[in-house]
């Protein structure tokens, strides 16, 4: 078995202890215990002479920073499902081995995902801030309208894992018609969520709900643009929890100040977090949570420990638990 001990590795960020754990005891690891990012440079100058790097989604991994690490590294563990911010290419030339963390967050987030969506549809977050301001006098019989659920159409962008999941439950729970776009068919939504597999118009024309569960590429950046939400029912309620990039923020604004779609809940922007002055969030009908959906207890530990499995996998050369390919 190959010797690890004193092979040194930089965690960019403290993450849970069912991980972190056992990377410490496994190797000479730095922990970055900043609650931001370390800075580029640092970060640069950090990873210098590693062997292994267990990175974010904040850590931009590309050539440079594989560079600045040194022909020795093995293998870069990303604590997320989602790895845009790695070039895979790149990697997979130099033989440096990358792992993800999927399934641990996939009910996590499809609970958040409905979360947004029925939060949206109901108001929920703007009937607070309503009643926090002292605007709740009495019963309104034409106040706080919201839209439906039970009944509707759910449409699917990205038939994974979690979009699955999320159909599940709209599915399941509120009888509703499952449309979904993909490259692939998905057989299993097909036959269990009576699911159909529609083109991008489709489904945007047909859905009451749209939630996006892509990952971000060079064809789905963008992909909801004023031309995607114009093509929406002005009753719609549009939900991302995949990549803030996939939707553009300034046209999803202006389609929900126009009332071109209903409302919109989102756990991803673009940048995350926003700027401080983006009109989106001061949109009454805008549900914006800061990147969240993964955060519970067992799923950012069962992510923690693919990390770690990842990593030390990496190390010894071992093939990885979760492995990204090219
Ligand atoms: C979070 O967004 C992840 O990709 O895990």
């Amino acid at each position: 078995m190959t010797e690890i001990s004193s092979m040194r590795v930089f965690v960019t960020r403290r993450i849970p202890a069912a991980g972190l754990d056992r990377i410490v005891a496994a190797c000479r690891a730095e922990i970055w215990d900043g609650p931001l990012p370390p800075p580029r440079d640092v970060l640069l100058e950090k990873v210098a002479g590693c062997h292994g790097i267990v990175t974010l989604l904040t850590e931009t991994v590309d050539a440079r920073l594989m560079d600045a690490a040194g022909p020795q590294l093995r293998v870069i563990s990303n604590f997320a499902v989602g790895y845009n911010n790695i070039d895979i290419a790149e990697a997979t030339r130099r033989g440096i081995r990358v792992g993800n963390t999927p399934d641990v967050l996939t009910e996590a987030t499809a609970d958040m995902a409905f979360a947004l969506l029925i939060s949206a549809a109901r108001r929920i977050v703007e009937g607070q801030r309503y009643v926090l301001d002292g605007h709740w006098k009495t019963w309104e019989p034409l106040g706080h309208i919201g839209q439906d659920l039970s009944g509707k159409t759910i449409g699917i962008v990205g038939m994974g894992r979690i979009g699955f999941a999320l159909a599940r439950r709209c599915f399941g729970g509120w009888q509703m018609r499952v449309l979904y776009h993909d490259r692939q068919p998905c057989e299993q939504a097909d036959r269990e969520l009576a699911a159909r597999q529609v083109d991008f118009e489709t489904l945007l024309a047909e859905s009451d709900f749209v939630s996006v569960h892509t990952d971000l590429n060079d064809a789905t950046r963008g992909m909801f643009d004023a031309t995607a939400f114009a093509r929406m029912k002005s009753s719609a309620v549009f939900v991302n929890t995949a990549r803030g990039s996939i939707h553009n923020q300034r046209d999803l604004h202006d389609a929900l100040r126009d009332g071109r779609i209903f409302a919109a809940g989102l756990d991803v922007t673009d940048p995350e977090p926003p700027d401080a002055d983006d009109p989106l969030l001061r949109l009454p009908n805008c549900i914006v949570a800061p990147h969240i959906a993964s955060a519970t207890v067992s799923s950012r530990s069962g992510m923690a420990e693919i990390a770690a499995d990842n990593l030390l996998a990496g190390l010894r050369g071992d093939t990885l638990r979760c492995r990204v390919h090219d």
